[in-house]
């Protein structure tokens, strides 16, 4: 049920790398609402040539590049308002990677190099993308910058690890940069969704048992992944220009519960 609500306007999506990615599901929606868009990824994901099947499949183009990275986010500013005929009116960043989760340390017995290249990758490249579109001046007036994030950046979920403090950093970004991005009236904020099946979601350790868990505990369940992409165009869409430096609960309500009654099988 299309409604052009992203007619005309042109964007960038950082970290679809399959078919379950959110991003992925979040480009097709911009599509069907009539977005145009560069897909792009950090260059190693050219190998399992997942990106380039999707990409063909909707004849968008790619360009990879190292969301660490402040010259290869440069290059793919400019290279993309090239592709696509001016500047941009939104952004995704759905990116997200910890080197002591994938290598199953404990939070106890971190590495912190590790954990600054954790940081880099899931939280400073979001203040670096953020940089580079304002220094470009690549942002149209009431374009909208969105990034994906989740609840244990207030809470704790002990297997999260490292991931937390990352995300506690990524919303904090998008509050300080969003009240800069304001001057040129480019709006900022964080969606925190529900846990959702996808490669970063399952590296977590026993993430099926509490995508199960908050499935419950959510009145209306866990919100799914195509949800996210609805939520996300509205985001994007002119329907919310006044919305800026918020985290925003994309959970079927789970941030706001205490205790349901269907956790215990009342
Ligand atoms: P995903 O694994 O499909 O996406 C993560 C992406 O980050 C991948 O495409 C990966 O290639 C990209 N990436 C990693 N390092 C990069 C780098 N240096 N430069 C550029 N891109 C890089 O998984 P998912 O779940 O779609 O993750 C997207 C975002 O959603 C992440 O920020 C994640 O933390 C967030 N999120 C996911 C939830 C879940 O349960 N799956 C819940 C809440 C938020």
């Amino acid at each position: 049920m299309a409604n052009n609500l992203l007619q005309g306007k042109r964007g960038i999506i950082f970290g679809a790398m399959d078919e379950d990615s959110l991003a992925w599901k979040i480009a097709l929606k911009v599509i069907e609402e009539g977005g145009d868009l560069v897909l792009t990824n950090a260059p190693v994901i050219k190998r399992f040539g997942s990106l380039e099947k999707l990409a063909e499949s909707v004849g968008k183009k790619i360009i990879y590049a190292d969301a660490t990275s402040v010259e290869e986010l440069d290059h793919l500013i400019t290279e993309s308002q090239e592709i696509l005929g001016g500047k941009l009116d939104f952004v995704l960043h759905a990116i997200g990677m910890s080197v002591n989760v994938r290598k199953k340390k404990e939070y106890t017995d971190l590495n912190y190099d590790w954990m600054q290249k954790t940081f880099d990758v899931s939280a400073i490249s979001f203040h670096k993308l953020m940089q580079c579109l304002y220094k470009a001046d690549a942002m149209n007036e009431w374009g909208s910058i969105v990034a994906l994030t989740y609840i244990a950046a207030q809470r704790t979920f002990p297997d999260y690890s490292e991931m937390a403090e990352s995300k506690s950093l990524l919303e904090s970004f998008a509050r300080s940069f969003g009240y800069h991005f304001a001057a040129k009236k480019v709006r900022v904020n964080t969606i925190s969704q529900s846990p959702t099946i996808t490669t970063a979601g399952s590296g977590i350790k026993g993430f099926d048992e509490f995508f199960n868990y908050a499935d419950k505990m959510s009145p209306l369940g866990n919100a799914s992944s195509e949800a996210c992409a609805d939520y996300t165009v509205s985001l994007f869409s002119d329907l919310t220009r006044m919305v800026t430096m918020q985290n925003l609960y994309h959970d079927g309500g789970f941030s706001n519960m205490g205790m349901n009654p269907a956790i215990l099988g009342m």
